[in-house]
C-alpha cells in the first residue's frame, strides 16, 4: 500500500516526529500512590519500539483539588520526577519524542479522594459525578495557572520533549471554554475570548517555564455534543485564539465531554471510523498550526487518507496501538495485514478504566504487562494438539507456536471463531470478528496447522500421539430450570445466530447475561420484522454495555427499532407459549404470550473431552469456556498462558 504522507517527518516547534502516527493521551491506571511506574515506562517504550512517531502520556494532575479517580499521576508533587525520567529514558532509547499531558479536571470530579471541594468556573454540577463544585475566585484562578506551570517544570526536569494541555473533554479549561458550564459574569465568562482567557493565561505561564526547549500543544474539543455546549464554530474561534498566542506548536482534537458524552470520545464499533474528522478538518482550514485528527483510525490506510485529503497533519491512533504496539512498524514494512486490528470493543481498555483496573486489551494479553518477562522459546520443542479454534484455542496455538512447538489445531466446524464468529455476524458487530482474523493471521505466520471439520475424541488423540493437548471446546447452550422440558419455540441466542432457529412473530428475549448477547439478537430479530421485547431481572437491559460505552447507542437503536425493554422481571416459567414473570421489587406476577422465547442465559461448559483424556492419562489441560463460560478476554488470557507454558 503506498503511504506517502504517513512517513513524512513533521516539526512541532523544537521537536521533529519521524512519522505522523501519534499515540495520543489515555488513562492507564498504571500509577501507584500518585506516581508513574515501571509499567508506564515499559508500556510506552513498547509503542516507541513499535514505530510510533510521537507519544503523549496520560494526564498528570496540576493541583491537589483534582483527584477524580484513584490512580491519577499527581504531577504537582516533585516526587514524580524520577518516574518521569524512567519513562522518558525508556522511550528515548527508541529515538521517539514523548510529551506529557497535563490537566486539572475541574468540576468533572468528586471530592471523594481529595476531600477537598472540586473547582470549576461556576457552580454547575457534572452529570456523572453529581457534585456541585466551588466556583473559583481570582486567587484560585491564579493558583490553577501556577499549578500548570509547576507541573510543566517537573515534566521538563523529567525529560519530556513537550507538554500538551488537555483542554478538551475533561478539564477545568474546557469548563471555562464551554457556555454550558461557564456562567461567570466577570472577565472569565461571556464571549469566546473571555471564556478562553484562562487557557491563554495557562499557555503563557507554561511557555514561560519551558522556554523554547519543549514543544507545547493544546487539545481542544471540537463539539461537546451536549445541550448549550461548545460547537465547532466556537471551537474554531478558540483554535484561532490559541494560534494567535504565538506560543503553541500544535493543536490536538477531541469530541464530546468525558462525563456526558464519553461514548463519542472513545467510540465503539457502532460508530463509523473517522467519525470525528470534521473537527481537525475545520481547524486546519482556520489555522496554520499542525492539527492532530483522532477517532477510530483502525488501519494505516484510513490514516493515510486523512492526511492525503488534508483533514489533519498527524493522526492519533490510540486503541490501534494499545492492541498492536507495532502498528506503525508493520505499516511501514508493508505488512499491513499482520497488524492486530483493534476491534473498538472497549472491553478491556476503556471498560477496565471504569472498573478501576489497569488498562489491557481483549486480544493482546501483553498490553499492560510489557514490564514482565516472557518464557521465551522452550528448550524442548513438542507436538501440541489444540482442540477448538475459538479465541482460546487459537491463542493457545499462537503462544505454543511462539514457544517453538509444532502445533496442530482441530476444529469440528468448517470455520474458526466459535462464539466470536457468531457474535460478529450481527449488524454493526462485524468488527468483533477481526479478533479471529487477527489470530488466524498470526497462526499462519507461525506455521500453525488448522484442520476443519474434525471432531476430536480420545481414540483420535491416541492415534495422533501429541506430547500435549490443550482442550478449548467452548460451551453449549443450556436450558434454564424454568423452561418446561417439552416447551416448543424456544431458542438460545447461539441457535438464532447460527441460523438453526428462526424465531418470528412476537418474541421475548431473556437477558440474564447483561451484555451484547440479548441486545444484538433483539436487533437482528427486529430487523427481520419481529415484535421484540427484552426482559431482564436487572435494573437495565444490557447492563455491562455501560462500561464499554455501548449503552447510549443501543438505546438509540432500540428506540428506532421499536424494541421494548422491561426490567426487574425474573422469569419463573415457560410452557405452551406463556411466559410467567415475577416483578421482584413488588412481588407481582406478569405474563406474556409469545410466538418465540429467545434465551441469553448462562451456558454449559463442554468438558467431556478434557475429563476423558485426563482419565486416559494424556498430558492435557483446558482453557476458555470449557473451563467456565466467560467473555473472550478470559479465553485469550488462558489460551496464552497455557500455550506459552508448554515446556
Ligand atoms: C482507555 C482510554 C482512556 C483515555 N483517556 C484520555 C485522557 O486521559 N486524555 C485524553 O486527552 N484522551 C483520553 N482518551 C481519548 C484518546 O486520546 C482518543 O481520543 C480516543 O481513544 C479515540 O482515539 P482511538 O479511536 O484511536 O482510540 C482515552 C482513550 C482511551 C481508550
Ligand atoms: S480492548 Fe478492544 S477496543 Fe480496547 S484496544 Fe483492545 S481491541 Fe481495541
Amino acid at each position: 500500500m503506498p503511504t506517502r504522507y504517513l512517513w513524512t517527518p513533521l516539526e512541532l516547534g523544537p521537536v521533529t516526529t519521524r512519522n505522523r502516527i501519534v499515540f495520543s493521551a489515555h488513562l492507564t491506571n498504571y500509577a501507584r500512590d500518585g506516581k508513574p511506574t515501571e509499567q508506564h515506562a515499559a508500556y510506552y517504550a513498547a509503542r516507541a519500539a513499535g514505530g510510533a512517531g510521537l507519544i503523549i502520556t496520560e494526564e498528570h494532575s496540576t493541583h491537589p483539588t483534582d483527584w477524580p479517580y484513584e490512580k491519577l499521576i499527581h504531577g504537582f508533587h516533585r516526587d514524580v520526577i524520577p518516574g518521569y525520567r524512567r519513562i522518558t529514558d525508556a522511550v528515548h532509547r527508541h529515538r521517539t519524542p514523548i510529551f506529557a499531558q497535563i490537566n486539572h479536571n475541574g468540576g468533572q470530579a468528586s471530592s471523594m479522594y481529595s476531600r477537598l471541594p472540586v473547582w470549576a468556573p461556576s457552580a454547575v454540577a457534572d452529570p456523572l459525578f453529581r457534585e456541585v463544585p466551588k466556583a473559583v475566585d481570582r486567587a484560585e484562578i491564579d493558583e490553577i495557572i501556577a499549578g500548570y506551570a509547576l507541573v510543566a517544570e517537573h515534566c521538563a526536569e523529567g525529560g519530556f520533549d513537550g507538554i500538551e494541555l488537555q483542554c478538551s473533554h475533561s478539564s477545568i479549561v474546557r469548563g471555562f471554554l464551554s457556555p454550558a458550564t461557564n456562567k461567570r459574569t466577570d472577565e472569565y465568562g461571556g464571549s469566546v475570548p473571555d471564556r478562553a482567557r484562562l487557557l491563554v493565561q495557562i499557555v503563557a505561564a507554561v511557555r514561560h517555564v519551558i522556554g523554547n526547549r519543549l514543544a507545547l500543544g493544546v487539545r481542544l474539543c471540537g463539539d461537546e455534543l451536549i445541550e448549550g455546549g461548545t460547537t465547532i464554530d466556537d471551537a474554531v474561534e478558540v483554535a484561532k485564539i490559541v494560534e494567535a498566542t504565538g506560543q503553541v506548536d500544535y493543536i490536538n482534537t477531541s469530541i464530546g465531554v468525558a462525563t456526558a458524552s464519553l461514548f463519542m470520545i472513545e467510540a465503539s464499533m457502532h460508530v463509523p471510523p473517522g467519525y470525528a474528522m470534521f473537527i481537525p478538518s475545520a481547524f486546519r482550514k482556520a489555522v496554520e498550526l499542525p492539527v492532530v485528527g483522532v477517532g477510530r483510525f483502525k488501519d494505516p490506510l484510513q490514516a493515510e487518507r486523512a492526511l492525503a485529503e488534508g483533514h489533519c497533519d498527524l493522526v492519533g491512533v490510540v486503541r490501534g496501538q494499545i492492541a498492536d504496539p507495532e502498528f506503525a512498524a508493520k505499516s511501514r514494512a508493508g505488512a499491513t495485514d499482520e497488524i492486530r486490528l483493534c476491534l473498538s470493543c472497549n472491553q478491556e481498555c476503556v471498560g477496565r478504566m471504569g472498573l478501576n483496573r489497569w488498562l489491557g486489551c481483549i486480544e493482546n494479553p501483553r498490553t499492560g504487562r510489557e514490564a514482565e518477562g516472557t518464557l521465551g522459546i522452550s528448550p524442548k520443542p513438542k507436538s501440541v494438539m489444540v482442540v477448538g479454534a475459538g479465541p482460546a484455542g487459537l491463542q493457545a496455538a499462537i503462544a505454543a507456536a511462539r514457544a517453538g512447538h509444532r502445533v496442530n489445531v482441530y476444529e469440528k466446524e468448517p470455520l474458526a471463531g466459535g462464539q466470536v464468529r457468531l457474535a460478529a455476524s450481527v449488524p454493526n458487530r462485524a468488527e468483533f470478528g477481526d479478533m479471529i482474523r487477527n489470530q488466524l493471521t498470526e497462526c499462519k505466520r507461525l506455521g500453525v496447522t488448522i484442520t476443519y471439520g474434525v471432531g476430536v475424541w480420545p481414540g483420535f488423540v491416541d492415534e495422533q500421539r501429541p506430547d500435549h493437548v490443550i482442550v478449548a471446546t467452548g460451551a453449549e447452550a443450556a436450558r434454564p430450570w424454568w423452561v418446561a422440558g417439552d416447551a416448543e419455540r424456544v431458542a438460545d441466542v447461539r441457535e438464532v445466530l447460527a441460523g438453526t432457529a428462526d424465531p418470528h412473530g412476537t418474541v421475548v428475549v431473556i437477558d440474564e447475561i447483561g451484555f451484547h448477547h440479548a441486545t444484538s439478537v433483539a436487533e437482528l430479530l427486529a430487523d427481520r420484522g419481529c415484535d421484540v421485547e427484552i426482559v431482564t431481572p436487572g435494573m437495565v437491559v444490557g447492563q455491562d454495555l455501560g462500561v464499554t460505552l455501548d449503552m447510549e447507542n443501543w438505546w438509540m437503536r432500540a428506540s428506532a427499532k421499536g424494541i421494548v425493554q422491561s426490567t426487574d422481571l425474573v422469569p419463573m416459567g415457560f410452557a405452551n407459549g406463556e411466559l410467567t414473570l415475577l416483578h421482584h421489587p413488588t412481588g407481582a406476577n406478569q405474563t406474556r404470550h409469545v410466538d418465540w422465547l429467545v434465551l441469553a442465559v448462562p451456558a454449559n461448559p463442554v468438558e467431556w473431552l478434557y475429563h476423558d483424556l485426563r482419565a486416559a492419562g494424556v498430558s492435557v489441560e483446558r482453557v476458555g469456556d470449557c473451563v467456565a463460560p466467560r467473555r473472550a478476554h478470559a479465553a485469550v488470557v488462558e489460551g496464552e498462558r497455557a500455550g506459552a507454558g508448554v515446556r
